[in-house]
């Protein structure tokens, strides 16, 4: 038996773990990792701690004036601080997401503990400036905590203006995203050039191509990773529909397709938060349950990869 494994500790043994260092910590084993009610993670550019599981806004967002989608909305952003979330992840490429989540912050009193990201995607200095202004004032903050380049669109000439923003205290962190495998070498040379604090890319049960360079890059780098379509778009629950979960999946406390694939995301510890979007209370609360209980050792997670492959 390998004794410096944590083994099964109870919930209240890790909480207490937690508790004396001071943050919602997850217990670091050399094969085991274990979640505390709160999943965190912590930023390297900074030490700040924030909540693992975050929450996307493409198209489930998007939905305009619509009183009572936007009502909807609202209970979906309850959901998800109730359940200790923080990140939101928007961009103006999102349709009315960004005034939508203003509304929702707005109607929800301004929750403690949002860490807001949003994106500047366009071309040249001074309309990308322009973008991030508007983007500020539908969210109804008084700065960003994190502004991402989205998509790597003109991304040198933004860098400058968010390397400025950054010193000047208008932004707290800056970042650049990808997604769906797209662009990889050159994100990973901007990554190896350039001082991001968070970059954002795709990884899930099935595209696991930031494995190869991008994932082990940001750790070289300190670099905070936030993973985006965790879900492929929804196509991995098309593809188990039908199908039961394993009965070995209770072993790390899953309930949920849902808690399947983001544990098994959450338990490569390069990952800092994955930002599944979803429209529906339930699959809000679904999705922020797998920052609770066990994560998945390697041996567990290459079952996982190879019985999703199967189906
Ligand atoms: N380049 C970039 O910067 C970039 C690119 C892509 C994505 N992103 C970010 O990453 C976020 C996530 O990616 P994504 O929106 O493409 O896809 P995703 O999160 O992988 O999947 C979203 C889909 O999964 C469904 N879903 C969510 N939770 C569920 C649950 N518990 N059970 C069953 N179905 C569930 C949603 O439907 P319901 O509404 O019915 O729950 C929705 O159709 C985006 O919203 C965006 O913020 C960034």
């Amino acid at each position: 038996m390998n004794t410096d494994r944590p083994g099964p500790l109870s919930r209240r043994t890790v909480l207490a773990t937690g508790a004396a260092a001071g943050l919602a910590a997850a217990v670091v084993g050399p094969e085991l990792l274990y979640a505390d009610a709160r999943l965190a993670r912590t930023i390297p550019a900074t030490g700040e701690t924030i909540a693992a599981v975050g929450m996307g806004s493409w198209l489930t967002f998007d939905v305009g004036s619509n009183r009572h989608a936007r009502a909807q909305r609202v209970d979906v952003v309850r959901a998800f601080f109730e359940a200790g979330g923080g990140m939101i992840d928007s961009s103006p490429m999102y349709g009315t997401s960004e005034a939508v989540i203003g509304h929702c912050l707005a109607e929800l009193g301004r929750p403690q503990g949002l860490f807001s990201a949003s994106k500047v995607w366009t071309i040249s200095q001074g309309i990308g400036k322009r973008q991030m202004e508007a983007s500020r004032k539908l969210w109804g903050i008084e700065a960003f905590d994190l502004m991402q380049i989205h998509n790597m669109l003109d991304w040198e000439t933004h860098l400058a203006t968010l390397k400025a923003w950054k010193a000047e205290g208008r932004i707290r962190y800056l970042g650049i995203t990808t997604s769906h495998g797209r662009r990889h070498a050159a994100l990973a040379k901007a990554m190896a050039a350039e001082p991001f604090d968070f970059v954002q890319f795709t990884y899930n049960v099935l595209d696991r191509e930031a494995e190869n360079r991008l994932l082990p890059l940001a750790r070289d780098r300190g670099q905070a990773v936030i993973i985006n379509r965790p879900f492929q778009r929804g196509g991995l629950f098309r593809r188990v529909r039908g199908h039961q979960l394993p009965d070995w999946a209770a072993e790390i406390g899953c309930e949920t397709w849902a808690q399947f694939f983001l544990k098994y995301i959450l338990a490569n510890p390069a990952v800092t938060c994955v930002i599944p979007a979803t429209s529906r209370v339930d699959h809000m609360k679904q999705n922020m349950s797998a920052g609770l209980g066990p994560l998945p050792d390697p041996a567990m997670r290459k079952r996982m990869q190879d019985h999703v492959e199967m189906l």
